[in-house]
C-alpha cells in the first residue's frame, strides 16, 4: 500500500513527472503541460498554512500521485470556509485506493484549518473522475459550456462541491 505524506518543495520533480503521465491522457485535465520543476518547487513553498499538497509514495519510495488543497479564493475572507482540490494519480496504481486515500488526508487536514467545503472543476469527458468525486460524496451542481480548449478539443467543465 502506499503511504500518504505533506509534500515538501523536494517533491516538486516527481509530482511533475505524475502530471506529466496524467496530461498524456489528454482527457483527464485542463492542464495541457506541467510546470518547470522550480516554478512546481515555489508553488509549494509558497503554500499558506491552511493549503497543502498530499503526496502518496509506494513501497519503493516513488510519488505514485499527489492532492492539492488550495483556498478557493486567495482574496475573498467571504470564502475563506472554501477549498479546490486537484487529483493526480499515475495510471498504473489508478483503481487501487489511492485516491481514496489522498482525499482522507486532504479532508483530515481541510477539517483542521477550517474548511468547510470542497470545490472541484472536472472536465466533462473526464467520466472516471467524476464517478470518483461523486464516490467520495461531492454532488454536481453545475457546468461551464465549451470551457476548455486543450490539445485542438474543447470540452465543458462539471462542478462538483462537497460539504465537510
Ligand atoms: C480519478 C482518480 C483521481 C481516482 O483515483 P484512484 O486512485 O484511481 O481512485 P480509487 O481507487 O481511490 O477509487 C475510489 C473510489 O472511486 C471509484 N472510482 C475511481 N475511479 C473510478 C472510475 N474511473 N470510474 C468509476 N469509479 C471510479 C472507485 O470505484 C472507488 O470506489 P469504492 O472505494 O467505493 O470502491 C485517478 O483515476 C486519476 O488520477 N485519474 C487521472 C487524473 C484525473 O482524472 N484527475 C482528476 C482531474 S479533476
Amino acid at each position: 500500500m502506499v503511504e500518504i505524506r505533506c509534500a515538501t518543495d523536494r517533491d516538486a520533480a516527481a509530482m511533475m513527472r505524475v502530471l506529466d503521465r496524467v496530461i498524456e491522457g489528454r482527457v483527464y485535465s485542463a492542464i495541457e503541460r506541467s510546470w518547470p520543476d522550480q516554478d512546481a518547487a515555489a508553488y509549494l513553498r509558497g503554500l499558506s498554512p491552511r493549503e497543502a499538497v498530499h503526496v502518496a509514495v509506494d513501497g519503493s519510495g516513488e510519488v505514485v500521485g499527489y492532492q492539492s488543497l488550495d483556498l478557493y479564493s486567495a482574496i475573498l475572507p467571504s470564502m475563506s470556509h472554501v477549498g479546490q482540490i486537484g487529483t493526480f494519480i499515475t495510471p498504473e496504481v489508478r483503481g487501487c485506493g489511492v485516491g481514496r486515500a489522498l482525499f482522507a488526508a486532504t479532508e483530515a487536514f481541510a477539517r483542521e484549518h477550517g474548511y468547510a467545503k470542497f470545490v472541484i472543476q472536472v472536465r466533462a469527458m473526464n467520466s472516471g473522475a467524476q464517478a470518483f468525486y461523486a464516490r467520495m460524496g461531492f454532488r454536481e451542481c453545475g457546468r461551464l459550456s465549451r470551457q476548455v480548449l486543450v490539445h485542438g478539443v474543447v470540452d465543458d467543465e462539471v462542478l462538483m462541491e462537497y460539504f465537510l
